[in-house]
């Protein structure tokens, strides 16, 4: 009697843990946000093909990806903000999921208003690795429901960068096939209206 009785009070108890466990599990698929929103945050001053893998790469894994322009980051940057914001739309115009925007302050703040849970960054060498480390780690003591999410770029963009990509021009080097056609245009436009201030 007393065994089947216990017997009785653990199965209670197990139902218990069971549906416990089933309402937790509830709750938390409609606590979930349906779309998984990344953002991925810079200076892109200017966009570069690095950038843009970076964005093709994520744009495969979320249900949206925000690129993030930073706003008052340089004092002397080549592009102003809202030119870099006109290149990326332009850039990603026939792509449905990525979408451009600007920011200011604290990252994790901004991924929060736009209810992104990831941020995304690219991860060229070990060189990038430990400011990246440092940032993450920041960041989700800041927020801890916002993960980092590092992606390596296709190998012939692994040692582009927006300033190397600026000192090559300003040089009279080519970056074709480093960056978009429209930057590549932008960049010749900026040159020649530079050499034609200084004559
Ligand atoms: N070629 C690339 N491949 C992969 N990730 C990249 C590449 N270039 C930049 N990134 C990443 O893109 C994010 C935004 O970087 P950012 O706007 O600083 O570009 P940048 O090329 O490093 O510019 P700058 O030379 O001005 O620092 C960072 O996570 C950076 O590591
Ligand atoms: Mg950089």
């Amino acid at each position: 009697m007393a065994s089947t009785s216990r017997m009785q009070a653990e199965a209670a108890h197990q139902n218990q843990v069971i549906c416990g466990f089933r309402l937790q599990a509830e709750e938390f698929e409609t606590s979930m946000p349906s779309d998984v929103v990344a953002i991925y945050p810079g200076s892109f001053d200017p966009l570069t093909n690095g950038h843009v893998d970076i964005i093709q790469r994520g744009s495969r894994l979320f249900d949206r990806i925000i690129v993030g322009v930073l706003l008052n980051l340089e004092k002397s940057p080549l592009f102003t903000v809202p030119e870099r914001v006109a290149i990326a739309r332009d850039v990603f115009k026939p792509w449905h999921n990525v979408e451009v925007d600007t920011f200011d302050g604290l990252l994790v703040d901004f991924a929060h208003k736009k209810h992104a849970t990831v941020i995304v960054r690219g991860l060229r060498a070990v060189s990038d690795f430990e400011f990246e480390l440092q940032m993450a780690l920041m960041n989700r003591r800041l927020r801890p429901e916002v993960e980092t999410v590092f992606m390596m770029p296709a190998e012939p963009y692994t040692y582009v960068s927006s300033r190397l990509v600026k000192e090559v021009v300003a040089l009279g080097g080519s970056v074709h096939g480093l960056v978009p056609d429209v930057v590549e245009g932008r960049l010749r436009e900026k040159k020649l209206a530079r050499e034609t201030l200084r004559a």
